[in-house]
């Protein structure tokens, strides 16, 4: 498996408070990569400098072996990076395939739906993470369940070949996790790299094959989940000294 994601280095300042710092580790083709961190560990200030919304003070990442440090979040969208929020995005007053539609006028969605037409191509998309029925419905009176997966389609839309998901999990419930979890496995298994964050940490460790994990904006481990989750210093990120998960 080649990288298509390398990040060396990278250091993230706010001020005095430095919410990356030094983070270094590299994601594989078709992989399937979990990043766990408890809150304000730096997960989604990764995630924002990685597809260019916030700019590193250090530090370079490569995607394809293309340096895309400085690139702005469209031209790294064009390079086939998308990614989902961790509070979904959507014009709430269009239509849930107009949502998709837009997206897919990204020169790589377009791309795609050059050849199948675009209505086709956003209702295929729809159908692939299960809202084609909610098609004409707004995002504004969708459950969340639902909303997470269109924020999904919209990351979709643009044909990435590494897609980042920022805690897919969380605020659903039980039954909304088990479903968006078979999802990222099915994009996963059509091709998809997917690197997701998170910190409900069940459904994350059940996905993922291996994991990373951030505290204070340093890589504290990487490996397989049940090796990471036994860490002590990553239980102690979580939990405080002495602390073990149930
Ligand atoms: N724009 C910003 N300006 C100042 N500080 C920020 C900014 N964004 C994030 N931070 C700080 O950086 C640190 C990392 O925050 P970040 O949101 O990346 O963590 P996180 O791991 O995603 O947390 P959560 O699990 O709560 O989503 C926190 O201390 C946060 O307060
Ligand atoms: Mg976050």
């Amino acid at each position: 498996m080649g990288i298509i994601l390398e990040v060396k280095n990278l250091t993230k300042k706010f001020g005095g408070l430095t919410a990356v710092n030094d983070f270094s580790f590299e994601v594989r083709r078709g992989e399937l990569l979990g990043l766990i961190g408890p809150n304000g560990a730096g997960k989604t200030t990764l995630f924002n400098v990685i597809t260019g919304f916030e700019k590193p003070n250090s530090g370079t990442i490569r995607f394809d072996g293309i340096d895309i440090t400085k690139k702005s979040p469209y031209e790294i969208v064009n390079f086939g990076i998308s990614r989902t929020f961790q509070l979904v995005r959507a014009f709430r007053f269009l239509s849930c395939l107009d949502n998709v539609k837009v997206a897919c006028l990204s020169p790589r969605g377009q791309q795609v739906a050059k050849k199948v037409g675009i209505d086709e191509y956003a209702s295929i998309i729809l159908s692939e993470v299960g809202l084609i029925d909610k098609a004409r419905i707004p995002p504004i009176i969708l459950p969340h369940g639902d909303l997470r997966r269109l924020g999904i389609a919209k990351a979709l839309g643009s044909n990435p070949q590494l897609l980042l998901l920022d805690e897919p999990f969380s605020g659903l419930t039980h039954e909304e996790q088990l479903g968006i979890n078979k999802l990222i496995k099915q994009l996963n298994d059509n091709g998809v790299t997917i690197f997701i964050s998170g910190h409900i940490l069940r459904e994350l460790m059940a996905l993922v094959p291996r994991v990373i994990a951030m505290h204070q904006g340093k890589l504290i481990d990487d490996g397989p989940p049940e090796e990471v989750a036994n860490n002590k210093i990553v239980l102690e990120a979580y939990l405080g000294k002495g602390g073990k998960f149930a």
